[in-house]
């Protein structure tokens, strides 16, 4: 007998609300080694203004988060908190959240030249199309760079 896979419900962005903490806390579980810095700050991320706090839900559950706050004056996206659930990853959902808040940021804040994020895992040739290193980190780290 051949067992066909299921077909995944489609990925919907939504914005974040405060209703959705715990499962947000839920999936970000082992995130930096259990200090993840997101728990404490959720709420008041959702109170910025300048901040754009967006989920991915798949069957209405929370399976990712990224966050974008304008700086410099609104010249500035500078990208935080992308997490995606460990059931989900490596589908691409990471680059489908990116792309889905980088259109909302353009419609919202059309002032926009750069988008600006941290990251401290390799890169690899398909990054360096993407992004450009505007500070890297050295001593400690193999690479943690800031990257536009
Ligand atoms: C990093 C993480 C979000 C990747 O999620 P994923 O859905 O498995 O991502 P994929 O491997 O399918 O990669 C898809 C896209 O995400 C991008 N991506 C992967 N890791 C990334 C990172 N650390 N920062 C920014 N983008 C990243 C890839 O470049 C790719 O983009 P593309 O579609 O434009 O090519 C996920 O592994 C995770 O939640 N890790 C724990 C938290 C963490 O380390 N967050 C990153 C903070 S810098």
């Amino acid at each position: 007998m051949k067992l066909e896979k299921e077909p995944e419900a489609p990925l919907q962005f939504l914005l974040a609300a405060e209703s959705d903490f715990e499962e947000v806390v839920a999936m970000s579980e082992g995130i930096y080694g259990g200090l993840d810095y997101l728990p404490s700050r959720y709420h008041a991320w959702l109170r910025e203004p300048q901040r754009t706090v967006v989920l991915a839900k798949r069957a209405g559950a929370v399976i990712g988060l990224q966050s974008v706050v304008i700086i410099d004056g609104g010249e500035t996206a500078l990208v935080e908190g992308l997490r995606v659930a460990p059931w989900e990853r490596g589908k691409g959902v990471a680059g489908e959240l990116q792309r889905f808040c980088a259109g909302l940021i353009k419609q919202q804040h059309p002032g926009v030249k750069v988008s600006r994020l941290t990251r401290d895992d390799p890169l690899g040739p398909k990054d360096f199309r993407k992004y450009r290193i505007v500070a890297k980190q050295v001593p400690t780290m193999p690479l943690n760079g800031v990257l536009w």
